[in-house]
């Protein structure tokens, strides 16, 4: 058996407290390796690493500087100063980082990590909208990349976007990708929305918005566009009890159906306050694991079958071999920087 450094044994037994019963031993055995690895190229390399929420329980337990929210790593990567910083997220998510830290390095582990909303709209998509609703306001979920964050006028993340909107004034508001991010808040706030077809968009052929109210992005998640009522009621019936939690990335029907809805973070704050019952998290899998050790004699229910293809490439494996290599880094048109940067600076002023 090899002998193990005190470090490693500390990173290892940390480990073992958070996985137990989520991770075989084994693995949580070559995981603490590897995070040792990471940890000494942090020290050489000065690196910060900011991982999401969803992120692999080892990862998310082990190498970490921060952990959070879409917001909260967002003004996380506004105050570092640590060169380099590695994101343990998406690609939308680095990006930011990047666009708010233009003299440092950002690394992404994994340069496919990309994310089935950012991908559902372009550039010249909000360009059309905005052709076609002069004057209306435009946000755009921070689940976009640069391109479309340069063209709007203020970002929103999951834990902001009825605050972001409401800070407009505007009773007509352009919100895009996440047609359900935008029908929850439409439901939430009382307001009528609209959500044109993306081959209306791309044709010019918009409806025309007669009165107050939003025009939505025929985007998805497609992670949480997976989740039904039927999930619900199984669980319910199975456990009367549990408390349900759902992204607001999910569809109203579901958000309507569920106990609680909000942030990743606003989702575990509330499992780790109230702390000991039994909770469903409509949300990627990951995070019941993350959680899981943090809540005593309490039960995360997670429905394992619903995973973010995208959140999942990023493991401790490819953290070390980004620090090691360097080659995963963010490089974006400075111009273009340059006008992404304005929509998240209005949103981090917001609050
Ligand atoms: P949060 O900002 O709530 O962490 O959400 C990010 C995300 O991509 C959820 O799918
Ligand atoms: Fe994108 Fe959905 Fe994955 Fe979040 S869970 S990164 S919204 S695809």
């Amino acid at each position: 058996m090899p002998v193990l450094s005190p470090k490693r044994d500390q990173l290892r037994e940390r480990l073992e407290t958070r996985l137990a019963g989520v991770v075989p031993d084994f693995e949580i055995a070559i995981k603490a390796e590897v995070a040792e690895e990471v940890e000494l190229l942090k020290r050489e390399t000065g690196a910060v690493v900011l991982g999401h929420n969803y992120m692999e329980p080892a990862l998310f337990h082990s190498v970490c500087d921060h952990t959070g929210d879409s917001l909260e790593l967002a003004r996380i990567a506004a105050e570092t100063t640590a060169d380099p910083i590695v994101f343990c997220g998406v690609r939308f998510m680095a990006e930011t980082a990047k666009i708010l830290n233009p003299e440092r390095t950002v690394l992404l582990p994994a340069k496919e990590a990309g994310c089935s909303l950012a991908s559902s709209i372009t550039a010249a998509d909000v360009r059309a909208l905005r052709k076609a609703y002069p004057g209306i306001p435009i946000v755009a979920y921070i689940n976009t990349y640069a391109d479309v964050k340069a063209e709007v006028d203020v970002c929103c993340t999951s834990g902001n976007a009825r605050r972001v909107i409401e800070s407009l004034g505007s009773d007509q508001v352009i919100f895009v990708p996440d047609e359900f991010l935008a029908r929850n808040v439409a439901r939430e706030t009382g307001v009528e929305i609209l959500v044109p077809t993306v081959g209306e968009v791309r044709a010019g052929e918009l409806p025309v918005m007669t009165g107050d109210g939003m025009v939505g992005w025929a985007g998805r998640c497609e992670v949480h566009e997976q989740f039904t009522t039927a999930d619900i009621d199984s669980a319910r019936a199975q456990f009367p009890d549990v408390t349900v939690l759902a992204h607001p990335e999910c569809s109203p029907e579901v958000v309507a159906a569920a106990d609680v809805s909000g942030s990743t973070s606003e989702m575990i704050r509330h499992v780790r306050e109230s702390g000991g019952g039994r909770y469903l998290l409509l949300t990627e899998c990951a995070m019941g694991d993350n959680i899981a050790s943090e809540i005593g004699g309490g039960e995360i229910l997670r429905l394992c079958s619903v995973r973010c293809p995208h959140m999942n490439e990023i493991t401790l494996e490819n953290v070390r071999d980004a620090l090691l290599n360097f080659e995963q880094r963010i490089e974006l048109d400075e111009e273009l920087r340059v006008r992404a940067k304005a929509s998240i600076d209005r949103m981090l002023a917001i609050g």
